[in-house]
C-alpha cells in the first residue's frame, strides 16, 4: 500500500480529531478543557503543526488539505463548546446544591430573660415619682463620715449611729448605710426647688438572714422648696404608696429620724397585717443649714424606703436571700 503526502497528512489529522475527542469528552475542569484547547486549535497547537508540513503538497492538493483541516478544527470546537457547556452546567447545579436552605433543620434556641424583681420594683417606683414631678438622682456608695452622717445631722458621738453600723474602709471612709447621702450631694450642687429619687445599694454589717443583708437597695426621696409643708409630704406618700400597692389602708405612726423633724413612719394593710413600709419626715433645719441653705427661706421633705421590702411584699416573698440567689427556679417565676 502507498501513501501520499496527501493521504498522510488526512490520515494525520483523522488522528488528532479522534484524539482531541477522546481527551475533550474525558476533561472534567475548565482548566483542563482549555489547556486541550491551546494543544489542539492554539496558533502552536497540533493542528497548526500537521498544515505547517503542506508546504510539501503540490498546490492541486493543498485545498483539500486546507477544507480537511477546517473539518477536523470546527468539530473539535463544537465538541469544546459543548463539554465546556456540560461542565459550567454542573458547576452551577453543584452550588446551588451546596447552597440550598434546610428549612426543616431544628432552630437554636437562646432562653430569653427578663427584669430581675428587684430591678422591676425599682422601676415601677422610678416611673411613678418620675410621674409626680421627681428627677432621677444617684450617689457614690462609697461615702466620708460627713455625707453619710455629718452633714445629715448625725455626730460622730450620736446613738443613732448604732442603728445602722457599716463597713469601714482603711483610708477612714465608708460603705453608704443608706441612700440619705445623695440628699446633702444633690443640695450642693443644685438650688431650689428640688425633687429628686435616688435608687441605689446600700451596705450594713447585719448577719444575713431571712429578713436581713449587708447589701441591699434603697430609693431615697426629696423634696425642696419654699412653703413645703407635712401636708405635701403626707399627700405624695399616700400617692406614691396607693401606685405603688393600690388602694390599700395606710397610716402614718410617730417615728425619729435625725435628719427629719417630725418624722413619721408609714405603714400598709397588707393580708390583714399592718406592714412597716418607709420611713420619712421634714428635713431637719440642721440639714439645710449643712448644705448652706437658708431654713427660714426654704423647708423640705424626705423618705426613705428598702426597695427588697418592697419586692417581698409585692411578691409575698418570705426570705430576703432568694432574692440574691440568682436561682432560675425562682426568678422565672416574676
Ligand atoms: N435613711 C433611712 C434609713 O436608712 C431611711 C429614711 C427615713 C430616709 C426617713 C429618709 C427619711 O429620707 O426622711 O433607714
Amino acid at each position: 500500500m502507498t501513501t501520499t503526502p496527501v493521504r498522510d497528512l488526512e490520515a494525520q489529522l483523522s488522528a488528532l480529531l479522534t484524539e482531541a475527542q477522546v481527551a475533550i469528552a474525558a476533561a472534567d475542569t475548565l482548566d483542563a478543557l482549555e489547556q486541550f484547547r491551546v494543544a489542539y486549535l492554539g496558533k502552536k497547537g497540533k493542528i497548526s503543526a500537521v498544515l505547517g508540513a503542506m508546504g510539501k503538497l503540490s498546490p492541486e492538493d493543498r485545498p483539500q488539505i486546507g477544507a480537511k483541516a477546517n473539518e477536523v478544527k470546527q468539530a473539535v470546537q463544537t465538541q469544546l463548546d459543548h463539554q465546556r457547556n456540560a461542565l459550567q452546567q454542573a458547576q452551577i447545579q453543584a452550588r446551588l446544591e451546596a447552597e440550598t436552605i434546610d428549612v426543616t433543620m431544628p432552630g437554636q434556641y437562646r432562653p430569653q430573660g427578663h427584669r430581675h424583681p428587684l430591678n422591676s420594683t425599682i422601676d415601677k417606683a422610678l416611673d411613678i415619682l418620675v410621674g409626680l414631678g421627681y428627677t432621677v438622682a444617684q450617689g457614690p456608695e462609697m461615702e466620708s463620715d460627713r455625707y453619710n452622717f455629718g452633714a445629715l445631722n448625725i455626730p460622730a458621738d450620736h446613738p443613732a449611729r448604732d442603728m445602722a453600723d457599716t463597713f469601714y474602709l482603711p483610708d477612714g471612709n465608708l460603705l453608704r448605710t443608706h441612700t440619705s447621702p445623695v440628699q446633702i450631694h444633690y443640695m450642693e450642687n443644685n438650688e431650689p426647688p428640688i425633687r429628686i429619687a435616688a435608687p441605689g445599694r446600700v451596705y450594713r454589717r447585719d448577719a444575713v438572714d431571712a429578713t436581713h443583708s449587708a447589701v441591699f437597695h434603697q430609693i431615697e426621696l426629696l423634696a425642696v422648696d419654699e412653703g413645703l409643708s407635712f401636708t405635701d409630704l403626707k399627700g405624695t406618700i399616700e400617692e406614691f404608696v396607693i401606685q405603688m400597692f393600690g388602694e390599700v389602708p395606710i397610716r402614718f405612726r410617730a417615728s425619729y429620724f435625725p435628719f427629719t423633724e417630725p418624722s413619721a413612719e408609714v405603714d400598709v394593710q397588707w393580708k390583714g397585717r399592718w406592714l412597716e413600709v418607709l420611713g420619712c419626715g421634714m428635713v431637719d433645719p440642721n440639714v439645710l443649714s449643712a448644705v448652706g441653705y437658708d431654713p427660714e427661706v426654704y423647708t423640705g421633705f424626705a423618705a426613705g424606703f428598702g426597695v427588697e421590702r418592697f419586692a417581698m411584699v409585692l411578691h409575698q416573698m418570705d426570705d430576703i436571700r432568694q432574692l440574691y440567689a440568682s436561682d432560675l427556679r425562682f426568678l422565672r417565676q416574676f
